[in-house]
């Protein structure tokens, strides 16, 4: 794979290596007439944390979903891990490279997605076993590892039935990981959970974030954004409308869609942060003048002019699971 410049425009917590990991070119998808994704590009370099954030039906889960071929892309290119694929190719290679695509990506799903009727290490061990063909010893000190690290060795011999959502969901995390995936897709996958248990799933995603992972997130937590995103994609009827730090896009928005999500979204899902920046409720035309910027000198606060357009309608954020598989995540072929 070709490799290029890190992204000028990084600016989390990793290190951001110079490999480009994925690269998407003109990617559509239409659904029937429904014309999904329009042409969406993307390029993200090895360690990158990409959060994709936008409204309800704008195409968020269909791209996600399109990068490992859950859903067949109908135009456009995708390259991950060194393997390419123009979408809407058709024969044998065009086959094995989108398996090898699929062999690539971990994905972790809002609903889980485990096996009801095997225990946690179970569910980790499956994929390498089958799809992988390890051996049963190595599956399970490998899924041991995982499963510790993701802070439940004392819930190994667990089945999801006998566990929280938080739990359930690291072990969809451990899972996803045990096929040494060199990018981990995540859809909302916090947001099925009960707020208490939102906090125990960031902590690991983060923590997968600062060893390297690359890592593309459907989410809406604004503060793990914050935190640990390089980059935020906004996303608005099948295009991605702008992109940057999120000291960028949340802080001094360019697109009137992007303001406009944003003054939906901020005082739902960080109030604080909201109130800093003088938005207390939905619509509000109260942008603070004097509100102490939260960036520092390069980062003012929103101010009248940059939220000038305030005339929200109701934007939906998510309306509940959109259509994950029966299968496990990522893989199919289970
Ligand atoms: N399997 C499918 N068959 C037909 N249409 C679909 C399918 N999956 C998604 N769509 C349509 O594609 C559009 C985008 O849906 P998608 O689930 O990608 O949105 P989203 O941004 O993830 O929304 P949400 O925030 O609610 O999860 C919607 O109009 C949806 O109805
Ligand atoms: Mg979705």
């Amino acid at each position: 794979m070709a490799t290029s410049e890190p992204s000028a425009v990084a600016a989390g917590q990793h290190t951001v290596g110079r490999e480009v990991v994925v690269e998407v070119k003109a990617l559509q998808k239409y659904f029937g007439r429904n014309h999904v994704l329009k042409g969406v590009d993307l390029q993200v370099h090895k360690g990158e944390v990409i959060v994709l954030i936008g409204p309800s039906g704008s195409g968020k889960s269909t791209f996600l979903r399109c990068l490992n071929f859950l859903e067949d892309p109908t135009t456009g290119e995708i390259s991950i891990g060194g393997v390419r694929v123009v979408c809407g190719s058709h024969g044998g290679q065009f086959k094995k490279d989108v398996h090898q695509i699929r062999m690539k990506c971990g994905m972790v799903f809002q609903e889980f997605n485990l096996f009801p009727h095997k225990d946690a290490t179970e569910n980790v061990t499956e994929g390498p076993m089958l799809v992988k063909g390890e051996k049963k010893s190595d599956a399970v000190e490998k899924a041991h590892e995982l499963l510790t690290k993701v802070g439940l060795a004392d819930r190994m011999d667990f089945f999801p039935s006998q566990l929280s959502g938080g739990q359930k969901q690291r072990v969809a995390i451990a899972r996803a990981m045990a096929m040494d995936p060199v990018l981990m897709l995540f859809d909302e996958p916090t947001s099925a959970l009960d707020p208490e248990l939102i906090g125990e799933v960031l902590k690991v995603m983060k923590d997968l974030a600062a060893q390297g992972m690359t890592m593309i997130v459907v989410s809406h937590e604004m503060g793990f954004s914050r935190d640990v995103a390089d980059r935020v994609v906004y996303m608005d009827d099948g295009y991605f409308i702008e992109q940057g730090p999120p000291s960028e896009v949340f802080f001094h928005p360019q697109d009137d869609r992007t303001r406009r999500f944003l003054r939906h979204i901020l005082p739902e899902k960080e109030p604080q942060h909201a109130k800093e920046l003088g938005i207390v409720e939905v619509g509000q035309e109260l942008p603070d003048p004097d509100a102490a910027p939260l960036q520092g000198p390069a980062g003012a606060a929103l101010n009248e002019d940059n939220l000038a357009d305030t005339a929200i309608p109701e934007i939906p954020l998510s309306g509940g699971p959109s259509g994950e598989l029966p299968l496990p995540p990522g893989n199919e072929e289970l």
